[in-house]
């Protein structure tokens, strides 16, 4: 009998164990821009579809400073609320202690993405995150427009201020008094600090940070380039940019609005969606240099995904996140989304290609993106960038000329960093 009972409570222990396995639930943050959500439910669909695990969204704020904001509570607190968090190609140094070791559960699948990237997600040998998509700054321009007064796409940030003004004026003229020459991301947060460092690199102003740690901000190249952003604001850029997140930029131009737009891949496909106005009026190139044969610069950006060590099922957590990066699902996001891929494969793939004309004819902009200096900085980017957005939002909001404004920054930098010996 206690045999019997005993055989009982196993098969039922069996049982039990592997219907929970298959009843798991999960949750993944997933962030609002685009036609992200609509992703992130169709692969929590199609998972649950393939292996019954549940997944849960969690949608987050529209800027990637509120994002980390929130999940520096959450981590903190050592909540077990999220398992699987996206992460910004800035964050594996400040996040790496509260994430698990991916490389047993990935099995090599990293290899098969670009390796810079795996680097980069690599702390202290750990793969705190596995590349979901890489992203650069490109611009994007009205063919239509630049054909009908006879100009091709600007080479420098001259040619660009001269041409957008020359647009927006003539448009303006023959009746669409909505008309902007260039739309960007202005408001004091970490896509300001994006459009920035292009400004500064293309001027050959450097990084901020130099890779050594040495603090580089306070130089004429950058106050040129920053003060010359500035100029832009109410001449050929509305007053508003100075409160433009990606999505208020892209709303501008895909209703008509703009001549040119500075943002990443995810707003092409959005571009040439049968409800857009401006379908088969776009062409993309690299944003524009200082001077003439000068550095085109554009901001290396892209998010990983990342297992909370704080999760209540690693396993099941470290099995969605193989999903969802996979070459498969790249693929369809490309397709649907022009997300970039971090698998160099897919740069060949025709569908990719047909969906992404600019994947290939940009290759080497996405391959050559300058990195913010988040590996140098390590846990402390977070206040180096906030100090660098800010200071170059009391430019362009005209509080402070950028000589003032990078003076004061380069101090703040070495208080941070012992004068850049102490990252
Ligand atoms: C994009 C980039 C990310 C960057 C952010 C800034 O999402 O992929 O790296 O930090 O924009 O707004």
């Amino acid at each position: 009998m206690k045999a019997l009972f005993s055989g009982v409570v196993g098969v039922l222990t069996i049982f039990l164990s592997a219907f929970s396995a298959q009843a798991d639930t999960i949750s993944y943050t997933c962030d609002t821009v685009g036609i992200q959500l609509k992703l992130c439910n169709e692969v929590a669909a199609s998972f649950k579809a393939k292996t019954g695990h549940e997944v849960k969204i969690v949608s987050m704020p529209k800027t990637a400073t509120e994002i980390l904001s929130l999940y520096q509570q959450i981590l903190a607190a050592g909540a077990d609320d999220i398992d699987v968090f996206k992460i910004d190609v800035i964050w594996p140094g400040v996040l790496a202690n509260h994430m698990i070791d991916l490389t047993p559960h990935m099995k090599g699948l990293e290899k098969e993405h670009f390796k810079p990237i795996v680097d980069n997600n690599t702390v202290d040998g750990k793969l705190v995150g596995m590349p979901f998509y890489t992203d650069a700054g490109v611009l994007y321009y009205r063919k239509d427009l630049l054909q009908k007064h006879g100009e091709s796409a600007p080479e420098t940030w001259a040619d660009l201020e001269r041409i957008a003004a020359k647009i927006q004026k003539a448009e303006r003229d023959a009746g669409n008094k909505e008309m902007w020459g260039f739309v960007w991301q202005g408001r004091a947060y970490e896509g300001l600090t994006c459009d920035a460092i292009e400004w500064v690199i293309s001027n050959d102003g450097g990084s901020v940070v130099a890779p050594n740690g040495k603090i580089t901000i306070n130089n004429a190249k950058a106050i040129k380039a920053i003060d010359q952003a500035a100029k832009w604001i109410g001449t050929i850029s509305p007053e508003g940019v100075l409160n433009y997140a990606e999505e208020d930029a892209r709303g501008v131009f895909q209703g008509g609005n703009a001549v040119f737009m500075r943002n990443w891949p995810y707003a092409w496909s959005l571009s040439q969606s049968d409800d857009s106005v401006i379908k088969e009026k776009v062409g993309v190139s690299p944003l524009p240099s200082g001077a003439k044969g000068g550095p085109r610069a554009a901001a290396l950006g892209g998010w990983q995904l990342a297992v909370s060590k704080y999760s209540k099922n690693p396993e099941v957590a470290a099995e969605f996140v193989r999903f969802v990066t996979s070459y498969e699902n790249q693929k369809h996001r490309a397709i649907v989304g022009s997300f970039n891929p971090t698998i160099a494969k897919l740069y060949e793939d025709k569908e990719v290609l047909a969906a992404n004309p600019f994947f290939g004819s940009l290759l080497t902009t996405f391959v050559n993106a300058s990195p913010r200096p988040s590996t140098v900085t390590g846990s402390k980017y977070p206040q180096v960038s906030n100090a660098f957005f800010n200071s170059v939002h009391r430019v362009l909001s005209g509080s402070q000329t950028a000589a003032v404004s990078l003076k004061q920054l380069d101090r703040e930098l070495k208080r941070m960093s012992k004068g850049g010996k102490s990252w």
